[in-house]
């Protein structure tokens, strides 16, 4: 019996280390010209807030820490990261009609204000991205100005 547990503890481990090579492919693109910081000016206020709290989901440049590297927690957070960007990547912000840009930064909006925004599993581990009313309300300022200003026609 006792030979059974542990022939069956090694298999456990063994099985453990092999799923260590399936690595899903890492998050870590170039930022580029149609990144949202080089799209228009946001307040390094609104930038510190979404890069602690949105960006490595919903964008090309995810932060890593070592624990990522594990095979669970990788294959978990590279789903979020698959199905954060498909809704909004803010690396590719440019590549957006205006009316997309409007409407994202509606959702945006309302996705913060409700709470569904950052993840509670993001949230829980990371704490600089548990937001307070003053960054909520400072996020949502912006985007009313920004969202004036894609309104407006532009005038050069
Ligand atoms: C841990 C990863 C993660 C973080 C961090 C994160 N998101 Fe998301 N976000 C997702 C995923 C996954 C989806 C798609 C599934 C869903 O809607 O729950 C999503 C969807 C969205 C959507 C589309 C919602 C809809 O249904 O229309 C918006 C807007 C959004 N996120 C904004 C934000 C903002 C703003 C932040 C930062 C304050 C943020 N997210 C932080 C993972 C994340």
């Amino acid at each position: 019996m006792k030979k059974i547990l542990r022939l069956g503890g090694l298999l456990l481990v063994a099985v453990f280390l092999a799923m260590q090579f399936f690595q899903p492919e890492r998050n870590s693109g170039e930022v580029t010209a149609a990144h949202l910081y080089r799209q228009t000016q946001v307040p390094p206020g609104v930038q510190r807030m979404l890069n602690n709290a949105c960006m490595d989901c919903h964008s090309n440049q995810t932060n890593y820490d070592w624990y990522h590297r594990l095979a669970l927690v990788s294959w978990l957070i590279s789903q979020h990261i698959t199905e954060g960007k498909q809704e909004l990547n803010f690396s590719e912000w440019g590549s957006l009609s205006v009316i997309d840009r409007i409407g994202l930064l509606e959702d945006m909006s309302g996705e913060v204000k409700r709470g569904a925004m950052p993840l509670k599993s993001y949230s829980f581990i990371h704490h600089e991205a548990r937001l307070s009313t003053a960054q909520v309300d400072s996020l949502a300022e912006w985007i009313r100005h920004y969202q004036e200003g894609l309104l407006l026609p532009v005038s050069e």
